[in-house]
């Protein structure tokens, strides 16, 4: 079946593309739309064109896995081109997603139309390149520099009633699509039409705007190559004429599609969604989700609980007392509270997510739970006596799972009935925020409770990533390499400064000490601890000796570094010198970028041992748990991508 068929209601012609699953602009459809143009321009009887989409979408955006390969013709900006100077001026009636190349192939139609839940957007720096069909060259001319800049520089999308008001569309539908588009395009051609986007103006933006807009794009893409060149196609734009401009825009797009960052950033695209879909469980139902309830209200458990209810599940919280119920609700509200204050949320909305939670200390309400995610305290027997009651409490089927960071959840399991149901998911903090969830089955565990899990991981929209049992799982046993990789270094005599400005260099948010300040240096101290108790050698670490100094992070006024009363700016410390200078040896040459390439290369050997030891299914999933769980920066595409890449 062809991927873009005609159809006429009298005067009005209805172009609709067919092209799963997202409606991307392959060559057929490039093609499709090109032929369409010359059928209905050549056609006496159709005076306008509805340009609309089957199946979840718009046009999604140019066909991503064309990348690789060179450019076809119709080339994408003719196409638009082509369309923008049809005979009969088209109407772009849009529902889901207008992205990239299909916003652009919005623009060249005379007119758009969308249903209020639909939204239009230019996501191409989020993989590493700019719109390359004139993204960056009719935005401006339709909603004016400023708004173009903050949609082509972070990539994100708008909803339908906010690009009305900024003039990206003309109209937003309620009901029908296609009856609405039908009738906007009967009233529209009964006037005289507007001026094709090209041809529009662009105002000025007020002095200082582009010095302005280039510090802040530099601040926020941390490394980032194309945000800054999507600026600069857009002064183009605003400065040049518009031939010239599309010109730039094009040669940018070309140039930055062969990059290594875009290389990275297509990678990241197509692994996060594979991840969710792993192709063993294709075959196997998972149970279906109506209720869950989480044993422990304290960080974790409130953060999953929060995730949960902003899928649209009720929970059931347990906790130990009456008072530590009433504390979790607090720090579940807390959250929801939170939302309200940054305008995220109305106050309705959080009473009712609020609502959706039942806290109580009695087992008693479990027995109809779908699953239960157990977040109490990380000590074996505590957590043993957690699933000895659901064993006994909940349904034979139900899912029971466990949030350890660090136990082995084959001892957690030993003695439940029914193992096969046990899994452990393991969340990020703040589990309603961070993207990763660790789904780590045991031997025993079946096909339909690690299905369970990754639909899990779908509906609260979590990158899951399957992992293999082993001392902190995939993402904290690099962390703890990585860490120790730091402190090696800086026994080497490199400052502990400079290796956490080279890793910031390097895209990171946070270099591996400050990170350990912010999060306390205690619990990794107490592990450490835990098992030298337990008669295992674990050599002494300089975290050891400032920790036994009193120097537990920012929360004891210091820890790495010193730290001003109340602030957060990390200090250098004579008391660190002194402390570690027994340790430590003469000052070291070694450059930033010199550390952070040894201190990924220490990760992706990690990652390595993690693949040679089945613990992970793949480098892409390494690289997944390492971005959405510990902020390596996407487009670097993870320690394994940048090491594939330099072999
Ligand atoms: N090209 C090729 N395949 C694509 C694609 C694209 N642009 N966008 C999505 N897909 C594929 C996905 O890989 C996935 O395939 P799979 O089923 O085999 O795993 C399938 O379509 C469905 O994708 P999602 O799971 O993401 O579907 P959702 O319904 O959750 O989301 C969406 C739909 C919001 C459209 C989302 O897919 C999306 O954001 N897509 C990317 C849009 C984008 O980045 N467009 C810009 C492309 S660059 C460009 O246009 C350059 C131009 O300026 C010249
Ligand atoms: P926390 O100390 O903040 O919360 C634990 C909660 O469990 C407390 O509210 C406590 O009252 C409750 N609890 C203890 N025993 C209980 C029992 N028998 N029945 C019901 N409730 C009980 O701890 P946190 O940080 O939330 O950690 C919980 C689990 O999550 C641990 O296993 C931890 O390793 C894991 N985890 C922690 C992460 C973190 O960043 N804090 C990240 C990922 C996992």
């Amino acid at each position: 079946m062809s991927v873009v068929t005609i159809a006429r209601q009298g005067e009005i012609a209805t172009v609709t593309v067919d092209n799963p699953p997202v409606n991307a602009l392959g060559l057929a459809l490039r093609q499709g739309l090109w032929d369409a143009v010359a059928t209905l321009d050549a056609d006496p009887a159709v005076r306008a064109v509805v340009l609309i989409c089957a199946g979840r979408t718009f046009i999604a955006g140019a066909d991503v896995t064309e990348f690789g390969k060179p450019p076809v013709a119709p080339h994408l900006p003719d196409l638009v081109a082509r369309i923008e100077s049809a005979e009969k001026p088209w109407i772009a009636a849009i529902h889901g997603s207008a992205l990239g190349g299909g916003f652009e192939v919005a623009l060249g139609c005379r007119f758009r139309v969308a249903l209020p839940e639909a939204s239009v957007g230019l996501p191409e720096v989020t993989l590493g390149i700019i719109p390359g069909a004139g993204g960056t060259v009719r935005t401006p001319r339709l909603c004016g520099v400023a708004t173009a800049v903050d949609m082509a520089t972070t990539g994100k999308p708008m909803r339908a009633p906010k690009a009305l008001a900024a003039g990206l569309i003309d109209a937003v539908i309620e009901g029908d699509l296609l009856t609405g588009a039908v009738e906007f395009a009967r009233a529209a051609i009964a006037q005289p039409l507007p001026l094709p986007v090209s041809q529009r103006g662009i105002e000025a933006p007020e002095a200082g705007f582009w010095a302005e807009a280039e510090a802040s794009v530099a601040k926020s893409a941390k490394g980032a190559a194309a945000p800054a060149r999507a600026l600069a196609a857009i002064r183009k734009a605003a400065e040049a004429p518009f031939d010239e401009a599309m010109g730039f825009e094009r040669t940018t797009f070309l140039e930055l599609r062969g990059t290594e960052q875009a290389a990275a950033l297509r990678a990241v695209f197509f692994a996060e969604r594979a991840a969710p879909r792993p192709a063993a469980l294709r075959d196997v139902a998972p149970l279906p989700l109506k209720t869950v309830a989480v044993i422990g209200g304290g960080t974790m458990g409130a953060g999953i609980i929060a995730a949960l209810r902003d899928a649209g599940l009720p929970v059931i919280l347990i906790e130990r007392d009456d008072e530590a119920v009433a504390r979790g609700l607090a720090n579940v509200a807390k959250v929801f509270d939170g939302g309200v204050k940054r305008g995220k949320l109305s106050e309705a909305q959080a009473r009712a997510l609020k609502d959706g939670v039942t806290g109580t200390t009695d087992y008693a309400a479990l027995p109809d739970v779908d699953m239960v995610i157990e977040a109490v305290f990380e000590e074996i027997g505590v957590k043993r006596a957690v699933f000895a009651q659901l064993g006994v409490v909940c349904r034979a089927d139900a899912v029971l799972a466990t949030n350890t960071s660090y136990l082995d959840p084959r001892a957690i399991a030993e003695g439940l009935p029914n193992p096969s149901r046990f899994i452990g998911l393991h969340f990020f903090s703040p589990a309603n925020v961070m993207k990763l969830l660790e789904i780590v089955p045991t031997p025993q565990t079946s096909a339909r409770t690690l299905a369970t899990g990754f639909a899990l991981g779908r509906l609260l929209k979590k990158i899951p990533v399957r992992s293999g049992i082993c001392e902190g799982f995939i993402g904290n046993r690099i962390l703890k390499r990585y860490r120790a990789a730091a402190e090696g270094l800086v026994r080497k005599g490199v400052p502990i400064a400079r290796i956490d400005a080279a890793m910031r260099g390097h895209g990171l948010a946070m270099g591996p000490f400050e990170a350990q300040d912010l999060g306390g240096l205690d619990i990794a101290y107490l592990q450490r601890e835990g098992a030298r108790a337990a008669g295992q050698d674990v050599p002494e670490t300089l975290g050891d000796i400032l920790v036994r100094a009193g120097r537990k992070g920012q929360k004891t006024g210091g820890g790495w570094y010193d730290y001003a009363a109340g602030e957060r700016k990390p200090l250098i410390s004579d008391q660190v010198a002194q402390l570690l200078a027994a340790e430590i040896a003469p000052p070291s040459a070694m450059t930033e970028p010199e550390i952070a390439q040894a201190l990924v290369a220490e990760m992706a050997a990690e990652g390595q041992a993690i693949l040679d030891e089945g613990i992970a299914a793949s480098p892409a999933d390494i690289d997944l748990v390492k971005i959405h769980g510990y902020g390596f920066p996407r487009w670097r595409g993870g320690p394994m991508f940048a090491t594939r890449v330099r072999e």
